[in-house]
């Protein structure tokens, strides 16, 4: 059996196989409620045959959302919405899990095809929806152009930390599994992490124990709400990939200190701190985050996951396969193929007869598929 296929288990949660579907924010809630937008986009990747279908980031407070269209838990009304969903990818086999997230700085920003801009008065005008006002660690700008933060008072902080082990238990009684914690990509627990959005004096910056506190504190917050057998994962930019910021080297660190703080596994992104120009350093290629999840696995004796730039089965097989990594996100290939996973299966000869597909289709497609050869079509 391919190790993409192997089953992976993390505290009692056993995952069927090594395929998460990595988080992709949809913009398409109202006040952060789910709809059938998000059953149908996320439903889809479970009958896909993902192992671990990761719903978008969440955010834990209002003011945390990144966009008008991010969806939320920071209420108990927005349990019943996530329930169902949550339930249905349980029901077709795999591990729900959801990303929680507060966006700091990045707060009150354009859905992407509306500029990925900060909102403004036009926004007022054109889909009244209005500016709210972002906090940060320090009040440093996510790019020129964009609205200085206020500097979170220790007050803010400690109403943040609550939020994510809030919404941890919302996220516990919508019935999901996994929780992973966005801490990259430019968003709160990163500013905090990253030196570049940190320039505070106090315990919460400075040193790099100090600006790895609010890190440890969410998952210490979300370790107190969340069942002790599921499983815990963080997102970290594994670099900034400019110089002066996060590198390799610091991310090994966090994971071992998150990992003694009960998190199980790191999801080894990158980039996103600031600006909206590609660092030089950032070379994009097949897999090219995937070095990450390999030495953030061994050095840090932690289970990773890789993501980035992965669509070709055999790449991710031999990822796993050399020890690389764990498990495997993929976000934009699924969107064009939501069976990839299953399609997968079948190139590395994992799914013989169709058997791994839920049967309503698997009945179908291995009839048609002993006539095509029989006609000698296929
Ligand atoms: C539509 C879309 C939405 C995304 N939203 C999120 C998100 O909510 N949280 C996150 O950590 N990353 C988000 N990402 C990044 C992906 O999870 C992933 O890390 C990135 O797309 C690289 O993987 P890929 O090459 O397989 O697409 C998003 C990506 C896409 C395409």
């Amino acid at each position: 059996m391919a190790e993409l296929f192997s089953s992976i288990t993390l505290r009692e949660i056993t995952f069927k196989n090594r395929i998460a579907v990595s988080p992709m924010s949809q913009y398409r809630t109202r006040d952060g409620y789910a709809n059938d937008w998000h059953t149908v986009h996320l439903g889809r990747f479970a009958i896909g045959g993902a192992g671990l279908v990761y719903a978008e980031a969440t955010a834990v407070e209002r003011e945390g959302r990144r966009t008008h269209g991010d969806l939320g838990l920071w209420d108990d009304a927005q349990i019943a919405r996530l329930k169902p969903i949550a339930d249905f990818i349980h029901r077709e086999g795999a591990v729900p899990g959801i990303q929680l997230s507060h966006a700091g700085r990045k707060s009150s920003e354009r859905r992407p095809w509306h500029g990925e801009t900060p909102v403004d008065h036009e926004d007022v005008t054109e889909r009244n929806e209005g500016p709210w006002p972002p906090c940060a660690p320090s009040a440093l700008p996510y790019a020129d152009g964009w609205p200085t933060p206020s500097e979170m008072s220790e007050d803010d902080i400690g109403r943040v930390i609550q939020a994510f082990g809030d919404a941890a238990r919302r996220a516990m009684e919508a019935g999901f599994k996994m929780i992973e914690v966005y801490a990259a990509h430019g968003f709160l627990v990163h500013q905090f992490l990253s030196p570049l959005s940190n320039h505070r004096s106090d315990r919460w910056g400075g040193s790099a124990e100090n600006r790895r506190r609010f890190a440890i504190e969410v998952a210490k917050s979300i370790r107190a709400n969340w069942p002790e057998h599921y499983p815990l994962a963080f997102r970290l930019s594994a670099t900034d990939w400019i110089e002066g910021g996060i590198e390799i080297a610091d991310t090994v660190q966090t994971a071992r200190v998150l990992k003694a703080h009960g998190v199980d596994l790191i999801d080894c992104s990158s980039g996103g701190i600031g600006g909206k120009e590609r660092p030089r350093r950032m070379v994009i290629k097949e897999g090219f985050q995937s070095p990450f999840a390999a030495q953030v696995r061994k050095e840090a004796g932690i289970a990773t996951m890789a993501v980035g730039f992965l669509w070709n089965a055999d790449f991710c097989e031999a990822l796993l396969a050399s020890g690389k990594a764990d498990m495997v996100a993929l976000a934009r290939e699924l969107l064009d193929d939501p069976n990839w996973p299953l399609h997968a299966a079948a190139k590395l000869g994992d799914n013989e007869a169709h058997s791994l597909w839920p049967i309503e289709a698997g009945w179908w497609l291995m009839k048609r598929d002993r006539l095509l050869r029989k006609l000698g079509l296929r």
